[in-house]
Protein backbone atom coordinates (compact mmCIF):
# COMPACT_ATOMS: atom_id res chain seq x y z
CA UNK A 1 0.00 0.00 0.00
CA UNK A 2 1.30 3.30 -1.12
CA UNK A 3 -1.16 5.41 1.38
CA UNK A 4 -2.18 5.20 5.32
CA UNK A 5 -4.99 3.15 5.84
CA UNK A 6 -3.37 2.50 9.27
CA UNK A 7 -3.70 5.33 11.31
CA UNK A 8 -6.32 5.40 14.31
CA UNK A 9 -7.78 9.13 15.16
CA UNK A 10 -9.65 9.94 18.18
CA UNK A 11 -11.90 12.63 17.12
CA UNK A 12 -13.27 13.67 20.73
CA UNK A 13 -13.75 17.77 20.60
CA UNK A 14 -12.73 18.02 16.61
CA UNK A 15 -16.22 18.94 15.63
CA UNK A 16 -16.87 15.40 14.14
CA UNK A 17 -20.32 14.80 13.72
CA UNK A 18 -19.49 11.07 14.64
CA UNK A 19 -17.55 11.38 17.24
CA UNK A 20 -19.67 14.35 19.26
CA UNK A 21 -22.45 11.82 19.05
CA UNK A 22 -20.87 9.14 21.74
CA UNK A 23 -20.44 12.54 24.16
CA UNK A 24 -24.68 12.98 23.86
CA UNK A 25 -25.08 9.72 24.44
CA UNK A 26 -23.24 10.05 27.85
CA UNK A 27 -19.72 8.67 26.95
CA UNK A 28 -16.81 10.45 27.90
CA UNK A 29 -13.66 10.24 25.83
CA UNK A 30 -11.98 8.25 28.03
CA UNK A 31 -14.79 5.16 27.34
CA UNK A 32 -12.99 2.46 24.83
CA UNK A 33 -15.80 2.61 22.47
CA UNK A 34 -15.62 2.53 18.66
CA UNK A 35 -17.72 4.31 16.76
CA UNK A 36 -19.33 2.45 13.36
CA UNK A 37 -22.06 4.83 12.96
CA UNK A 38 -21.94 7.89 10.43
CA UNK A 39 -20.92 7.65 6.67
CA UNK A 40 -17.28 8.94 7.02
CA UNK A 41 -14.16 7.29 7.26
CA UNK A 42 -11.74 6.97 9.42
CA UNK A 43 -8.70 6.70 7.37
CA UNK A 44 -6.60 9.32 7.32
CA UNK A 45 -6.91 12.46 4.12
CA UNK A 46 -4.88 11.35 1.09
CA UNK A 47 -1.52 13.60 0.85
CA UNK A 48 -2.81 15.09 -2.76
CA UNK A 49 -6.07 16.52 -0.96
CA UNK A 50 -4.36 17.77 2.21
CA UNK A 51 -1.84 19.77 0.36
CA UNK A 52 -4.09 20.78 -2.09
CA UNK A 53 -5.88 22.42 0.62
CA UNK A 54 -2.83 24.08 2.56
CA UNK A 55 -1.55 25.38 -0.71
CA UNK A 56 -4.86 26.95 -1.30
CA UNK A 57 -4.65 28.83 2.37
CA UNK A 58 -0.95 29.68 2.13
CA UNK A 59 -1.01 31.36 -1.29
CA UNK A 60 -4.80 32.70 -1.78
CA UNK A 61 -7.38 34.43 -0.86
CA UNK A 62 -10.22 32.26 1.00
CA UNK A 63 -13.18 34.31 -0.95
CA UNK A 64 -16.67 33.35 -1.96
CA UNK A 65 -16.02 30.93 -4.65
CA UNK A 66 -17.57 29.02 -8.09
CA UNK A 67 -16.72 26.28 -9.53
CA UNK A 68 -13.67 26.66 -11.94
CA UNK A 69 -13.69 25.05 -15.50
CA UNK A 70 -10.47 23.07 -14.38
CA UNK A 71 -13.08 22.18 -11.63
CA UNK A 72 -15.63 21.33 -13.31
CA UNK A 73 -13.42 19.35 -16.17
CA UNK A 74 -12.22 17.22 -13.43
CA UNK A 75 -15.90 16.39 -12.41
CA UNK A 76 -16.55 15.28 -15.78
CA UNK A 77 -13.40 13.49 -16.50
CA UNK A 78 -14.31 11.29 -13.14
CA UNK A 79 -17.35 10.55 -14.98
CA UNK A 80 -15.89 9.67 -17.98
CA UNK A 81 -13.03 7.31 -16.55
CA UNK A 82 -14.47 5.60 -13.70
CA UNK A 83 -18.23 5.39 -14.90
CA UNK A 84 -18.19 5.70 -18.82
CA UNK A 85 -20.66 8.44 -18.46
CA UNK A 86 -20.19 11.76 -21.04
CA UNK A 87 -21.55 14.18 -18.75
CA UNK A 88 -21.26 17.96 -19.83
CA UNK A 89 -20.15 20.57 -17.38
CA UNK A 90 -23.15 22.87 -17.90
CA UNK A 91 -25.46 19.95 -16.67
CA UNK A 92 -23.71 20.56 -13.26
CA UNK A 93 -25.24 22.41 -10.39
CA UNK A 94 -23.81 22.25 -6.74
CA UNK A 95 -25.23 22.06 -3.18
CA UNK A 96 -23.84 21.97 0.13
CA UNK A 97 -24.74 18.24 -0.05
CA UNK A 98 -26.98 15.47 -1.41
CA UNK A 99 -29.32 15.40 1.34
CA UNK A 100 -29.78 18.99 1.08
CA UNK A 101 -30.10 18.08 -3.25
CA UNK A 102 -32.78 15.84 -2.75
CA UNK A 103 -34.97 17.95 0.01
CA UNK A 104 -34.81 20.66 -2.98
CA UNK A 105 -35.82 18.58 -5.36
CA UNK A 106 -39.33 17.38 -3.52
CA UNK A 107 -39.72 20.61 -3.12
CA UNK A 108 -39.24 22.02 -6.71
CA UNK A 109 -40.71 18.97 -8.66
CA UNK A 110 -43.63 18.01 -6.44
CA UNK A 111 -46.36 19.94 -4.20
CA UNK A 112 -47.46 18.97 -0.70
CA UNK A 113 -49.66 15.96 -0.82
CA UNK A 114 -48.08 14.24 -4.17
CA UNK A 115 -46.50 11.23 -3.41
CA UNK A 116 -42.81 10.46 -3.59
CA UNK A 117 -41.91 7.08 -3.43
CA UNK A 118 -38.67 5.28 -1.77
CA UNK A 119 -37.20 1.64 -1.76
CA UNK A 120 -37.54 0.76 1.79
CA UNK A 121 -35.44 0.39 4.26
CA UNK A 122 -33.30 3.26 3.30
CA UNK A 123 -31.02 6.08 4.52
CA UNK A 124 -33.14 7.75 6.48
CA UNK A 125 -32.71 11.30 6.02
CA UNK A 126 -34.49 10.02 2.50
CA UNK A 127 -38.09 9.63 4.62
CA UNK A 128 -37.23 12.87 6.05
CA UNK A 129 -37.36 14.85 2.49
CA UNK A 130 -40.99 13.40 1.93
CA UNK A 131 -42.45 13.63 5.69
CA UNK A 132 -40.98 17.45 6.71
CA UNK A 133 -42.12 18.77 2.86
CA UNK A 134 -45.93 17.63 3.43
CA UNK A 135 -45.28 15.06 0.78
CA UNK A 136 -46.84 11.79 0.78
CA UNK A 137 -44.52 8.76 1.44
CA UNK A 138 -44.89 5.76 -1.03
CA UNK A 139 -42.73 2.86 0.09
CA UNK A 140 -42.17 -0.26 -1.73
CA UNK A 141 -40.22 -2.35 0.14
CA UNK A 142 -37.03 -4.47 -0.80
CA UNK A 143 -37.17 -8.06 -0.95
CA UNK A 144 -34.39 -10.29 0.73
CA UNK A 145 -33.22 -13.22 -0.54
CA UNK A 146 -31.03 -14.22 2.45
CA UNK A 147 -27.87 -12.99 1.55
CA UNK A 148 -28.88 -9.88 -0.78
CA UNK A 149 -32.22 -8.00 -0.95
CA UNK A 150 -33.83 -7.43 -4.47
CA UNK A 151 -36.78 -5.03 -6.19
CA UNK A 152 -40.18 -6.39 -5.84
CA UNK A 153 -40.99 -4.86 -9.33
CA UNK A 154 -44.91 -5.68 -9.42
CA UNK A 155 -45.05 -3.63 -6.25
CA UNK A 156 -43.18 -1.21 -7.35
CA UNK A 157 -45.25 -0.85 -10.84
CA UNK A 158 -48.17 -0.85 -8.68
CA UNK A 159 -47.37 1.85 -6.81
CA UNK A 160 -45.56 4.18 -9.13
CA UNK A 161 -48.64 3.97 -11.71
CA UNK A 162 -51.12 5.99 -8.77
CA UNK A 163 -51.43 9.13 -10.57
CA UNK A 164 -50.38 11.06 -7.00
CA UNK A 165 -46.53 9.71 -7.28
CA UNK A 166 -44.95 12.36 -9.14
CA UNK A 167 -41.26 11.19 -8.17
CA UNK A 168 -38.80 8.26 -6.71
CA UNK A 169 -35.99 9.18 -4.44
CA UNK A 170 -33.48 6.40 -6.03
CA UNK A 171 -30.86 5.69 -3.34
CA UNK A 172 -27.16 3.77 -5.90
CA UNK A 173 -25.73 2.49 -4.94
CA UNK A 174 -28.38 1.41 -1.89
CA UNK A 175 -27.76 2.49 1.71
CA UNK A 176 -28.03 0.34 3.72
CA UNK A 177 -28.38 -2.66 2.22
CA UNK A 178 -25.05 -2.54 -0.05
CA UNK A 179 -26.39 -3.13 -3.50
CA UNK A 180 -24.97 -1.98 -6.73
CA UNK A 181 -28.23 -1.92 -8.74
CA UNK A 182 -27.36 -3.51 -12.35
CA UNK A 183 -28.15 -2.06 -15.64
CA UNK A 184 -31.18 -4.58 -16.27
CA UNK A 185 -32.84 -3.66 -12.40
CA UNK A 186 -32.45 0.10 -13.25
CA UNK A 187 -33.16 0.22 -16.64
CA UNK A 188 -36.56 -1.60 -15.09
CA UNK A 189 -36.86 0.76 -12.79
CA UNK A 190 -36.51 4.10 -15.33
CA UNK A 191 -39.09 2.24 -17.93
CA UNK A 192 -41.48 2.20 -15.41
CA UNK A 193 -40.45 5.72 -14.13
CA UNK A 194 -40.63 7.00 -17.40
CA UNK A 195 -44.11 5.03 -18.55
CA UNK A 196 -45.86 6.75 -15.00
CA UNK A 197 -44.57 10.40 -15.16
CA UNK A 198 -42.46 10.02 -12.09
CA UNK A 199 -39.10 11.99 -12.16
CA UNK A 200 -36.17 9.91 -11.03
CA UNK A 201 -33.90 11.57 -8.40
CA UNK A 202 -30.60 9.15 -8.36
CA UNK A 203 -28.79 9.75 -5.17
CA UNK A 204 -25.41 8.66 -6.48
CA UNK A 205 -23.12 8.98 -3.97
CA UNK A 206 -21.96 6.23 -3.27
CA UNK A 207 -21.48 5.29 -6.87
CA UNK A 208 -17.47 4.93 -6.50
CA UNK A 209 -17.39 2.83 -3.44
CA UNK A 210 -18.20 -0.31 -5.24
CA UNK A 211 -16.72 -4.11 -4.94
CA UNK A 212 -14.80 -6.40 -7.06
CA UNK A 213 -17.05 -8.03 -9.34
CA UNK A 214 -19.33 -5.23 -9.17
CA UNK A 215 -20.13 -1.71 -12.14
CA UNK A 216 -21.95 1.51 -10.84
CA UNK A 217 -24.55 2.11 -13.69
CA UNK A 218 -24.94 5.92 -13.63
CA UNK A 219 -28.90 5.82 -14.15
CA UNK A 220 -28.67 9.13 -16.82
CA UNK A 221 -26.15 7.28 -18.72
CA UNK A 222 -28.57 4.60 -20.13
CA UNK A 223 -30.54 6.12 -22.46
CA UNK A 224 -31.48 9.84 -23.72
CA UNK A 225 -34.83 9.49 -21.96
CA UNK A 226 -33.86 8.54 -18.92
CA UNK A 227 -31.34 11.25 -18.66
CA UNK A 228 -34.09 13.95 -19.92
CA UNK A 229 -36.38 12.30 -16.39
CA UNK A 230 -33.43 12.34 -14.06
CA UNK A 231 -31.09 14.04 -11.46
CA UNK A 232 -27.79 12.54 -10.50
CA UNK A 233 -27.10 13.43 -7.50
CA UNK A 234 -22.93 13.16 -6.93
CA UNK A 235 -19.93 14.13 -4.50
CA UNK A 236 -16.98 13.93 -3.71
CA UNK A 237 -17.45 13.16 0.19
CA UNK A 238 -17.97 9.54 0.81
CA UNK A 239 -15.09 9.02 -1.96
CA UNK A 240 -12.20 10.55 -0.71
CA UNK A 241 -13.83 11.29 2.98
CA UNK A 242 -14.10 14.87 2.59
CA UNK A 243 -17.76 15.21 3.71
CA UNK A 244 -16.71 17.63 6.07
CA UNK A 245 -16.26 20.28 3.24
CA UNK A 246 -19.77 20.21 2.05
CA UNK A 247 -19.58 20.25 -1.90
CA UNK A 248 -22.08 18.32 -4.38
CA UNK A 249 -22.22 17.95 -7.98
CA UNK A 250 -25.86 17.64 -9.07
CA UNK A 251 -26.74 16.32 -12.83
CA UNK A 252 -29.07 17.65 -14.44
CA UNK A 253 -29.13 16.95 -18.33
CA UNK A 254 -32.59 18.08 -19.38
CA UNK A 255 -32.35 22.18 -19.52
CA UNK A 256 -36.13 22.93 -18.32
CA UNK A 257 -35.74 20.73 -15.21
CA UNK A 258 -32.36 22.39 -14.63
CA UNK A 259 -33.75 25.85 -14.49
CA UNK A 260 -36.55 24.81 -12.48
CA UNK A 261 -34.04 23.34 -10.03
CA UNK A 262 -32.02 26.32 -10.15
CA UNK A 263 -34.89 28.67 -9.65
CA UNK A 264 -35.69 26.32 -6.14
CA UNK A 265 -32.02 26.57 -4.99
CA UNK A 266 -32.27 30.06 -5.63
CA UNK A 267 -35.09 30.54 -2.95
CA UNK A 268 -32.72 29.84 -0.46
CA UNK A 269 -29.46 31.07 -1.83
CA UNK A 270 -29.78 33.52 -5.23
CA UNK A 271 -26.14 32.86 -5.49
CA UNK A 272 -26.18 28.75 -4.73
CA UNK A 273 -22.27 28.16 -4.95
CA UNK A 274 -19.91 26.20 -2.47
CA UNK A 275 -16.75 27.37 -0.42
CA UNK A 276 -13.48 27.45 -2.25
CA UNK A 277 -12.05 24.90 -0.21
CA UNK A 278 -14.37 22.44 -0.73
CA UNK A 279 -14.16 23.17 -4.79
CA UNK A 280 -9.87 22.92 -4.31
CA UNK A 281 -10.29 19.73 -2.36
CA UNK A 282 -12.27 17.98 -4.74
CA UNK A 283 -10.38 19.10 -7.49
CA UNK A 284 -7.43 17.69 -6.13
CA UNK A 285 -9.57 13.80 -5.49
CA UNK A 286 -11.28 13.50 -8.76
CA UNK A 287 -7.68 14.43 -10.21
CA UNK A 288 -4.84 12.79 -8.49
CA UNK A 289 -6.95 10.44 -5.98
CA UNK A 290 -7.78 7.44 -8.26
CA UNK A 291 -5.04 5.07 -6.44
CA UNK A 292 -5.82 6.15 -3.12
CA UNK A 293 -9.45 5.17 -3.69
CA UNK A 294 -8.48 1.73 -5.16
CA UNK A 295 -6.19 1.31 -2.20
CA UNK A 296 -9.05 2.43 -0.07
CA UNK A 297 -11.65 -0.34 -1.27
CA UNK A 298 -8.87 -2.97 -1.54
CA UNK A 299 -8.76 -2.21 2.51
CA UNK A 300 -12.97 -2.23 2.88
CA UNK A 301 -13.14 -5.65 0.81
CA UNK A 302 -10.57 -7.00 3.30
CA UNK A 303 -12.57 -5.72 6.55
CA UNK A 304 -16.06 -7.09 4.87
CA UNK A 305 -13.76 -10.44 4.57
CA UNK A 306 -12.61 -10.34 7.70
CA UNK A 307 -16.27 -9.75 9.37
CA UNK A 308 -17.96 -12.53 6.69
CA UNK A 309 -15.62 -15.09 7.97
CA UNK A 310 -15.15 -14.60 11.74
CA UNK A 311 -19.31 -14.56 11.71
CA UNK A 312 -19.36 -17.69 9.63
CA UNK A 313 -17.06 -19.70 11.75
CA UNK A 314 -17.68 -17.66 15.81
CA UNK A 315 -21.08 -16.03 15.25
CA UNK A 316 -23.23 -17.92 12.59
CA UNK A 317 -26.66 -16.47 14.21
CA UNK A 318 -25.40 -13.33 13.09
CA UNK A 319 -26.57 -12.81 8.90
CA UNK A 320 -24.00 -10.90 6.77
CA UNK A 321 -25.16 -9.74 3.50
CA UNK A 322 -23.40 -9.16 0.56
CA UNK A 323 -21.48 -5.68 0.25
CA UNK A 324 -21.92 -4.65 -3.56
CA UNK A 325 -20.91 -1.19 -2.82
CA UNK A 326 -20.74 1.24 0.05
CA UNK A 327 -18.73 0.78 3.18
CA UNK A 328 -22.00 0.14 5.26
CA UNK A 329 -21.92 -3.59 6.27
CA UNK A 330 -25.71 -4.37 6.94
CA UNK A 331 -26.23 -7.69 9.30
CA UNK A 332 -28.92 -9.33 10.09
CA UNK A 333 -28.74 -10.12 14.29
CA UNK A 334 -32.13 -11.41 15.14
CA UNK A 335 -31.28 -15.17 14.89
CA UNK A 336 -28.98 -14.24 17.96
CA UNK A 337 -32.58 -13.87 19.42
CA UNK A 338 -31.70 -10.99 22.13
CA UNK A 339 -34.44 -8.12 21.69
CA UNK A 340 -33.11 -5.32 19.28
CA UNK A 341 -33.45 -2.58 22.24
CA UNK A 342 -31.48 -5.15 24.46
CA UNK A 343 -28.91 -5.74 21.45
CA UNK A 344 -28.59 -1.76 20.99
CA UNK A 345 -27.59 -1.51 24.81
CA UNK A 346 -25.87 -4.52 24.93
CA UNK A 347 -23.42 -3.03 21.79
CA UNK A 348 -23.23 0.62 24.23
CA UNK A 349 -22.58 -0.62 27.16
CA UNK A 350 -21.22 -4.07 27.25
CA UNK A 351 -19.33 -4.06 23.77
CA UNK A 352 -19.04 -0.64 23.25
CA UNK A 353 -19.07 -0.46 20.02
CA UNK A 354 -21.58 2.27 18.48
CA UNK A 355 -23.30 1.17 15.22
CA UNK A 356 -26.27 2.94 13.58
CA UNK A 357 -29.34 0.42 14.56
CA UNK A 358 -31.43 -1.08 11.78
CA UNK A 359 -34.97 0.34 12.83
CA UNK A 360 -33.48 3.91 11.46
CA UNK A 361 -33.75 2.76 8.59
CA UNK A 362 -37.15 1.60 8.64
CA UNK A 363 -39.35 -1.04 10.29
CA UNK A 364 -37.48 -4.25 7.89
CA UNK A 365 -34.44 -2.91 9.87
CA UNK A 366 -35.44 -3.77 12.65
CA UNK A 367 -32.75 -6.27 14.37
CA UNK A 368 -30.61 -5.69 11.78
CA UNK A 369 -27.04 -3.40 12.33
CA UNK A 370 -25.28 -1.22 9.59
CA UNK A 371 -21.55 -1.41 10.47
CA UNK A 372 -19.66 1.66 8.53
CA UNK A 373 -16.27 -0.81 7.84
CA UNK A 374 -14.00 2.27 6.52
CA UNK A 375 -11.77 1.74 9.16
CA UNK A 376 -8.20 0.94 10.10
CA UNK A 377 -8.12 -3.22 10.49
CA UNK A 378 -7.44 -2.74 14.02
CA UNK A 379 -11.02 -1.62 14.94
CA UNK A 380 -12.57 -4.57 13.05
CA UNK A 381 -10.86 -6.85 15.10
CA UNK A 382 -11.15 -5.32 18.02
CA UNK A 383 -14.99 -5.12 17.66
CA UNK A 384 -15.13 -8.78 16.82
CA UNK A 385 -13.58 -10.45 19.52
CA UNK A 386 -15.86 -7.72 22.06
CA UNK A 387 -19.06 -8.94 19.95
CA UNK A 388 -17.95 -12.64 20.59
CA UNK A 389 -17.11 -12.19 24.14
CA UNK A 390 -20.49 -9.94 24.72
CA UNK A 391 -23.14 -11.87 22.98
CA UNK A 392 -22.23 -15.19 23.65
CA UNK A 393 -23.42 -14.12 27.56
CA UNK A 394 -26.61 -13.73 25.87
CA UNK A 395 -27.75 -15.73 23.12
CA UNK A 396 -30.85 -17.95 23.44
C1 LIG B 1 -27.33 7.74 0.24
C2 LIG B 1 -26.76 8.94 0.90
N1 LIG B 1 -27.05 10.17 0.43
C3 LIG B 1 -26.55 11.29 0.99
C4 LIG B 1 -25.69 11.20 2.08
C5 LIG B 1 -25.14 12.44 2.70
O1 LIG B 1 -24.86 13.37 1.73
P1 LIG B 1 -24.28 14.81 2.08
O2 LIG B 1 -23.33 14.69 3.20
O3 LIG B 1 -23.65 15.23 0.79
O4 LIG B 1 -25.47 15.66 2.41
C6 LIG B 1 -25.36 9.95 2.60
C7 LIG B 1 -24.50 9.83 3.77
O5 LIG B 1 -24.34 8.80 4.36
C8 LIG B 1 -25.89 8.80 1.98
O6 LIG B 1 -25.60 7.58 2.42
Amino acid sequence: MTYDFTTTHKRFHTGSGKWNTLLQYGLTEDTDIIPFSVADMEFTTAPEIADALKHAIDSSVIGYAGPTANYLDSVCSWMKTRHNWDAKPEWILNTHGVVDAFFEAVKAFTNPGDGVMLLTPVYHPMYMAVNFTGRKLVESSLVSTGTRYEIDFADFERKASDPSVKLLILCSPHNPVGRVWTREELTRIGNICLKNHVLVVSDEIHADLVMPGHAHTVFASISEEFADNCLVLTAPSKTFNIAGLQTSNIFIPNDELRAKYLDELKLTNPMPTCGILGYVASEAAYTYCAQWLDECLKVIDENRRIIADFMADELPQVKVYDLEGTYLLWLDMNGLGIDYRELERINREEARLFFDEGYIFGKQGEGFERWNIACPKRYIHDALSRMKLSYTKHIR
